[in-house]
């Protein structure tokens, strides 16, 4: 079927997104941005993906987070997302921030995988030709690799945006301490690391425990949340049984043993708390990330348009009391 030709909503930038600075950088993000990591490969619709992907942008989400692997099967997030490139995006090319990554496992062999110049480089070669792209604006080590020497990762970054291939260089999943070994390599080279990003949410609390959300605001760096929502279970999706169609049903990276009882009853609580805002209690989830400043963007996920609507609308009320903050700590800690 042809596809009808994408002419994107006028009022994208003024219906509601909002945007921060990220880092000390010239770069603005929108609070909500999109992430590829399940639900975009071959094994979805690839009408569905479309949809989420225009409906995002109409909404003034410019900002598309992918990674080499991501699919469902590796490499075809990408391939999708370079689909919706080619039929109705490239007109928007300049408005659009688009990431990738590489650091897991990729291709078989040695050179598929961790922290390698070799694999970083040529990984982004092929990360390009999915996307129908000649440059990413992001490009991330995807995870710190303690067997190859960090100046030879960060080396790579360097080249890779010397080349034109990406215009600014980021990290994922990195402990403090190589975290600011690669703040300072980069800044000493003149490619200063745009973002670091890490998994943070109610859940999840290592960002703030153990300082890396005040490392890198102390570096100029912005932080980009992933998972906010805890692949689901910080939303209804769960709170009366298991869905067919859900990502806990497919217990892979959502484990159906992580929903105790326990687990249950809190995110009832949390539930009730929401409601008690006016928030479902996924645009709550949201909305606590996005209340510390220091939070540039949360990535979401979604398995359909209305998911994604929903979250957006998060971004009306992000200030907690203190008295729901302590409700949510003992909830969630
Ligand atoms: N750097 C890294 O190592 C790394 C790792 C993981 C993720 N990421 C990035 O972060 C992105 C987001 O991660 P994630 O998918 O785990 O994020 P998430 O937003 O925590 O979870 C997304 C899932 O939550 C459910 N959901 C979303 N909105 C909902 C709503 N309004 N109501 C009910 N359920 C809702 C959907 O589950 P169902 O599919 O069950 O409907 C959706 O697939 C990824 O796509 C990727 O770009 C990066």
């Amino acid at each position: 079927m042809i596809n009808p030709i994408f002419s994107a909503a006028d009022d994208r930038y003024e219906s509601g997104m909002k945007y921060r600075r990220c880092g000390k950088s010239g770069i603005m993000l929108p609070e909500i941005s999109l992430g590829l990591w399940q639900n975009f490969g071959d094994t979805s619709p690839l009408s569905r993906s479309r949809d989420m992907i225009l409906h995002a942008f109409d909404k003034g989400i410019c900002h598309f987070d992918l990674a080499n692997n991501y699919g469902p099967s590796y490499g075809s997030a990408e391939s999708t997302f370079g689909k919706i490139m080619q039929s109705d995006l490239r007109p928007y090319r300049d408005e659009l921030f688009i990431s990738t990554k590489a650091g897991y496992d990729m291709w078989p062999g040695p050179y598929g995988d961790r922290g390698s110049r070799k694999y970083l480089i040529s990984s982004l070669d092929q990360s390009l030709r999915r996307m129908n792209l000649e440059y990413v604006d992001i490009f991330y080590s995807h995870r710190f690799d303690p067997e190859t020497p960090l100046d030879e990762t960060m080396q790579a970054l360097v080249d890779i945006v010397r080349s034109g291939k990406a215009l600014y260089a980021g990290i994922s999943n990195y402990p403090a301490e190589a975290a600011e070994y690669a703040y300072r390599y980069l800044r000493d080279h003149d490619v200063p690391c745009l973002l670091h990003q890490l998994k943070y949410n109610m859940l999840h609390r290592i960002p703030e425990d153990e300082g890396l959300l005040e490392q890198a605001d102390a570096n100029g760096s912005g932080f980009i949340a992933f998972s906010p929502l805890a692949q689901g279970l910080l939303t209804d999706r769960y709170l009366n049984g298991i869905p067919d169609d859900s990502r806990a049903a497919r217990n892979f990276t959502l484990r159906k043993d992580t929903l105790t009882d326990e687990m249950i009853g809190n995110l009832r609580r949390l539930d009730q708390l929401a409601s008690d805002r006016g928030q479902s209690l996924a645009q709550m989830a949201l909305a606590w990330v996005l209340r510390d400043k220091r939070v540039t963007s949360v990535i979401v996920g979604a398995s359909s348009v209305g998911q994604l609507e929903g979250n957006i609308q998060a971004i009306g009320n992000t200030c907690f009391s203190a008295e729901e903050e302590a409700l949510i700590n003992e909830l969630t800690r």
